[in-house]
């Protein structure tokens, strides 16, 4: 009986630490599961690809699963990560650098629903210098695994404050090395228009961060559907790769030009924080370094990033 007033006040203390403390250092911790590259000295694997893990307090949302060689699960299992704890799979656009986790993913994950653009589905393929190559998903996943997946068609909250967005209007151009890029169709390959790509946002107290998968829309296109969707918001990070590079098979990489022009523009929008890797290739870090300065970050895997999302 002695015990009762103490359970109350630390009921009390609780409830108040989660409501004003809680709720002024909400993070969200974001672990590179796989990118082109990995942190120094570490002993993960990379291919050509992208999957990030990420964590806030409404959950695991894996974001993206690699390529085909299954590195990013094999690297989840080496940082310790449990993948069957996942709440839910989204996949930023139909090739097989991000969707190449998933068949793995599933063997370990028998509750996760996935979230793509039906789109993403369809037949991809890169023009490369000496050969045409099967890039889309993989068949067994629609044979096999169809009741696991959601189609995303109009603006989607999958959590609190977490939004999928799958329709990015062209104000800007699109990266110039898309142009290796075709959907087949009826036995001909047709330019990709990327109406298989979404990306997300999460939205807290009208700060943003947006996660982006390869930015074949183009980045600034996402980032001015962003904020058309959000007037209010401000954007502090944006995260994902940005085309300037065509895959680790090909040499074809953006002009210079370009990708200084994307710079400055992403440095004028006010962006706190640019993670960036993937396509946006070791020569894109280097010309975006001098104008992002210290807003640029290079992303790698294995790394943990900690973001106040507040
Ligand atoms: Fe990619
Ligand atoms: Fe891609």
């Amino acid at each position: 009986m002695e015990t009762k007033p103490f359970q109350l006040n630390l009921f009390k203390f609780s409830t108040f630490f989660y409501l004003t403390i809680g709720n002024l250092y909400d993070i969200m911790e974001i672990t590179v599961l796989m990118e082109n590259n990995k942190l120094k000295g570490s002993d993960f694997k990379t291919e050509n690809g992208l999957s990030l893990l990420i964590e806030n307090k409404n959950g695991l949302i894996l974001f993206d699963t690699g390529g085909p060689k299954n590195y990013a699960i094999q690297n989840a299992q080496k940082l310790g990560v449990d993948l069957s704890k996942v709440d839910a799979v989204v996949i930023s656009h139909g090739h097989n650098d991000h969707t190449g986790g998933l068949l793995n993913f599933f063997k370990l994950n028998d509750k996760a629903p996935v979230y793509l653009k039906k789109e993403a589905l369809n037949p991809y393929y890169a023009k490369l210098p000496d050969k045409t190559k099967y890039i889309g998903i993989d068949d067994k996943i629609v044979e096999n695994h169809s009741n696991r997946l959601i189609f995303v068609d109009k603006n989607l909250e999958i959590s609190p404050g977490m939004f999928l967005i799958p329709d990015i209007e062209r104000k800007f151009p699109i990266p110039s090395n898309n142009q290796i890029l075709f959907e087949g169709k009826e036995d001909k390959m047709i330019k990709d228009e990327f109406k298989h790509e979404l990306f997300m946002v999460l939205e807290k107290n009208n700060n943003l961060t947006v996660f982006s998968g390869c930015g074949h829309s183009g980045i600034t296109n996402i980032i001015n559907k962003v904020k058309n969707t959000f007037p209010k918001g401000k954007i502090n990070t944006v995260l994902g790769g940005f085309h300037f590079q065509s895959g680790s098979e090909t040499s074809i990489v953006a002009e210079k030009e370009e990708i200084e022009g994307i710079s400055h523009w992403l440095a004028d929008e006010g962006i706190e924080n640019v993670y960036t890797g993937h396509c946006t290739g070791e020569r894109g870090m280097e010309i975006m370094s001098p104008i992002l300065e210290d807003k640029l970050h290079r992303i790698c895997t294995g790394m943990k990033i900690t973001l106040d999302i507040n």
